[in-house]
C-alpha cells in the first residue's frame, strides 16, 4: 500500500524531517575539515622519495625529523594501535575523533586510505606521515584559530611554497604562498581540540599570546632556520638563506639542551649543622617560542632535582618549598597511582594504575596534567575531561624555586656542594615502562644546570 499524501504529511511531517535532517547535518559537519576524510586517493599524491630525486638535500633533512616519522615512529604506533584504537572498539562514539589522529600523523592515509591504516611494517602510504606533499599542496587553513588538520589541500602538479623559483622546475609548478610564513601553517597541527572540547594542544596558541609573535619571530625562524650556500634543487639555484627542513624539536637533546637556564645561590654561606639555608633557583626560558613543554604535554615531565653533597661525600636530597597554590600537589613528585583509564583499551578490569611521576620525590615538575572524567590524570589526551594548573615555563618567563635545607647533624664540616639540575622526560617512565616503549622515549635529558658552595661549619 502506498503512503497517501494527506495535508497532514505535508504541514507537520515533511517540515519535522527537514529540520530532522539538518540538524543531523550540521551536528556531523562541525568540522570544516573532516570533509578529507577519504576524498582522495593515495594515487593521487606523490611519494617524498620522488621528491628526492630533485631536492636530496631537503629531504635528508626531513627524513631525520619527527614528521617524517609521525606514523611510524614507536611510541606513536603504541599509543594508536594499542591505546586508541582499542579505545574506539569499546566505544564506538570514538571512532571520528581515533580515525582523526591520522588527519595529523598520517594524512595521505587520512585523505586516501582505509582507517586505521596497515600497521607501519606493512609499509603503504601511511608511512610517509607529513611528507612534502602534504605541506607543499597545503593552500590556507579552514579554521581560525587553525587546528585539528584544518589544511586546506588540493592535490596535483601545482605546489606552494614561500619562495617563488627563478628556475621553472620540470616536475611541478610552483605558486608563491604567503601562508607558508605564517604560523597558522603550523597551527594546522600543533593546535588540537579533542572530543570533550579541550584543547590537548596549543602550541600556536601559545606562541600567539608570548613576545615572539609580537616581534615577528615564527616557528619557521626556529624550526626551519636560514641557511646557505645550499642548493634548492638539483639543477637549481644556489642561495645563502635556504629554508632548512629541521623540524628539530624535542626528540634532539641538542635542541632541548640550555632551553631553560638553571641559576641557584643560597641566603647565607656559612651555617652549622641544624641551621637551615634557604637555596633559590632562577629558570629562564630563553629559547622556546611557546611553552616548555608544549605539544604532547600529557606525556612529558620536566623536573628540577636539588642534590646537596657534604666535604666527605655524603648525599642529601633536597625537598622543594610549597608555594600553596591550588593543584600544586601536581607539581611535587610523590607516590601517587595514576593513568587508570589505561585500563578500558588494554580490557583490564579495575586497572590500579602505574606511578604518577616515577622519580624521586619532593621534586618541582613544570607541567600541566591532564584528567580523565573520573579525575585522575591520563596520558590518553583524546580522553582528556580537563586539565589541571598549568605550571609549564612560558616563552621569556622565569620560575622561582626556594629550597629551605636544614643542615643535618651528620654533615661532614667544610664545603657543601648544591647542584641543581632540569631534567626532561617525553613520556613519564611508569607509562613507557608499563606499554613497553622502547627506552629512548623515556631517557632522562638533561635541559641545564648550575651549583653553588656553601660552608659547613664544625
Ligand atoms: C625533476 C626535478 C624535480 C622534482 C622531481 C621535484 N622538484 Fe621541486 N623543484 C625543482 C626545481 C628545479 C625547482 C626550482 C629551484 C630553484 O628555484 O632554483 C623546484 C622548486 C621547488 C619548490 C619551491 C622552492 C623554490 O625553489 O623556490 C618547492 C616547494 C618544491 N620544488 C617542492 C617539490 C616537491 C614537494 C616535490 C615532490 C612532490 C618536488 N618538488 C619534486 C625540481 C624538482
Ligand atoms: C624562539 C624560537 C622558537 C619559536 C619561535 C618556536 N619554537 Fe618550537 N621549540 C623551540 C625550542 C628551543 C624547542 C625545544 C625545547 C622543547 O622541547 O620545548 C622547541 C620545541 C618544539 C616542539 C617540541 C615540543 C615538545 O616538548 O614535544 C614543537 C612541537 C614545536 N617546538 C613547535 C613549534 C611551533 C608549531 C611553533 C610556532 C607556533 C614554534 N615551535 C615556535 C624554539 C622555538
Ligand atoms: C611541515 C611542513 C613541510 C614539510 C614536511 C616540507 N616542507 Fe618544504 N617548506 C615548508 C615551508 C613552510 C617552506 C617555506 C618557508 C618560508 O618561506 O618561510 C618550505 C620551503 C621549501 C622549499 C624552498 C626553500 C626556500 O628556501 O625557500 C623547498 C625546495 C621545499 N620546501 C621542498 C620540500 C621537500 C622536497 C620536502 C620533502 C622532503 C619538504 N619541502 C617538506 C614546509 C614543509
Ligand atoms: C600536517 C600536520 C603538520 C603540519 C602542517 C606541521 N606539523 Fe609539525 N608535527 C606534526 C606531527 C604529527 C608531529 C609529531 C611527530 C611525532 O609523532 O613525534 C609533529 C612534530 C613536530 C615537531 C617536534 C619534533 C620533535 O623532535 O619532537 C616540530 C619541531 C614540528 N612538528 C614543527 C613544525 C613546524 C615549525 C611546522 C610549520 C612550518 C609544522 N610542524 C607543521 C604534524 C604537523
Ligand atoms: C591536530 C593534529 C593532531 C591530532 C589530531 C593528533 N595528533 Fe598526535 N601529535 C600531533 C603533534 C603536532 C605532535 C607533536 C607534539 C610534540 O612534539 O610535543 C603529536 C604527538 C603525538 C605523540 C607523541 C610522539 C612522541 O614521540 O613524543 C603521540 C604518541 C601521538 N601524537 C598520538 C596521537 C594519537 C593516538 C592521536 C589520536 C587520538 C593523535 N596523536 C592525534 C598532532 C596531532
Amino acid at each position: 500500500m502506498r503512503p497517501k499524501i494527506t495535508p497532514f504529511f505535508l504541514l507537520a511531517v515533511v517540515p519535522a524531517a527537514i529540520l530532522l535532517a539538518l540538524t543531523a547535518f550540521t551536528l556531523i559537519r562541525t568540522l570544516p575539515q573532516e570533509d578529507l576524510k577519504g576524498k582522495y586517493t593515495y594515487k593521487d599524491f606523490e611519494t617524498a622519495l620522488k621528491c628526492r630525486s630533485c631536492h636530496p638535500g631537503i629531504y635528508e633533512q626531513w627524513s631525520q625529523a619527527m614528521m617524517s616519522q609521525a606514523y611510524t615512529h614507536h611510541w606513536d604506533e603504541i599509543e594508536y594501535f594499542e591505546l586508541a584504537v582499542p579505545h574506539a572498539e569499546v566505544n564506538p562514539s570514538l571512532k571520528g575523533p581515533v580515525d582523526g589522529c591520522n588527519g595529523c600523523h598520517a594524512p595521505l592515509a587520512f585523505m586516501g586510505g582505509t582507517l586505521p591504516p596497515p600497521r607501519p611494517e606493512e609499509k603503504s602510504m601511511a608511512n610517509e606521515s607529513v611528507s612534502c606533499e602534504v605541506c607543499h599542496l597545503t593552500q590556507r587553513a579552514q579554521t581560525d584559530p587553525p587546528f585539528n588538520f584544518s589544511y586546506y589541500i588540493v592535490p596535483g602538479q601545482t605546489k606552494y611554497s614561500g619562495r617563488l623559483p627563478e628556475i621553472e622546475s620540470p616536475a611541478h609548478k610552483i605558486v608563491q604562498s604567503d601562508f607558508h610564513r605564517t604560523t597558522e601553517f603550523c597551527g594546522n597541527c600543533h593546535n588540537e581540540q579533542n572530543p570533550y572540547g579541550i584543547w590537548v594542544k596549543s602550541t600556536q596558541m601559545e606562541w600567539k599570546e608570548g613576545p615572539y609573535a609580537a616581534e615577528g619571530v615564527r616557528c619557521q625562524d626556529c624550526h626551519m632556520p636560514k641557511g646557505g650556500p645550499y642548493q634548492l634543487a638539483l639543477m637549481g639555484k644556489t642561495v645563502d638563506d635556504a629554508r632548512l627542513h629541521l623540524f628539530h624539536g624535542a626528540h634532539d637533546p641538542g635542541k632541548v639542551r640550555g632551553t631553560i637556564e638553571v641559576r641557584i645561590e643560597p641566603d647565607i654561606r656559612l651555617a652549622e649543622p641544624g641551621e637551615s639555608i634557604v637555596f633559590t633557583v632562577a629558570l629562564f626560558n630563553q629559547k622556546t617560542g611557546h611553552k616548555f613543554p608544549t605539544g604532547s604535554v600529557e606525556d612529558r615531565i620536566a623536573w628540577l632535582d636539588v642534590e646537596a653533597t657534604d666535604a666527605k661525600g655524603n648525599k642529601y636530597h633536597l625537598n622543594v618549598d610549597k608555594k600553596g597554590f591550588e593543584g600544586e600537589e601536581y607539581t611535587i613528585s610523590g607516590d601517587y597511582l595514576a593513568y587508570q583509564d589505561m585500563g578500558i583499551p588494554l580490557k583490564i578490569k579495575d586497572f590500579k594504575g602505574v606511578q604518577r611521576d616515577g622519580i624521586p620525590f619532593g621534586n618541582r615538575i613544570f607541567r600541566m596534567p591532564y584528567f580523565d572524567e573520573q579525575g585522575n590524570m591520563t596520558i590518553m589526551q583524546w580522553n582528556t575531561f580537563s586539565q589541571g594548573v598549568d605550571y609549564r615555563i612560558g616563552p621569556r618567563e622565569t620560575k622561582v624555586e626556594k629550597f629551605t635545607f636544614r643542615i643535618p647533624y651528620e654533615a661532614a664540616p667544610g664545603e657543601m656542594t648544591v647542584h641543581a639540575v632540569l631534567n626532561y622526560q617525553l613520556l613519564v617512565k611508569p607509562v613507557a615502562d608499563y606499554l613497553k616503549v622502547p627506552s629512548d622515549e623515556s631517557a632522562i635529558l638533561v635541559v641545564n644546570d648550575h651549583s653553588t658552595k656553601v660552608e659547613i661549619l664544625p
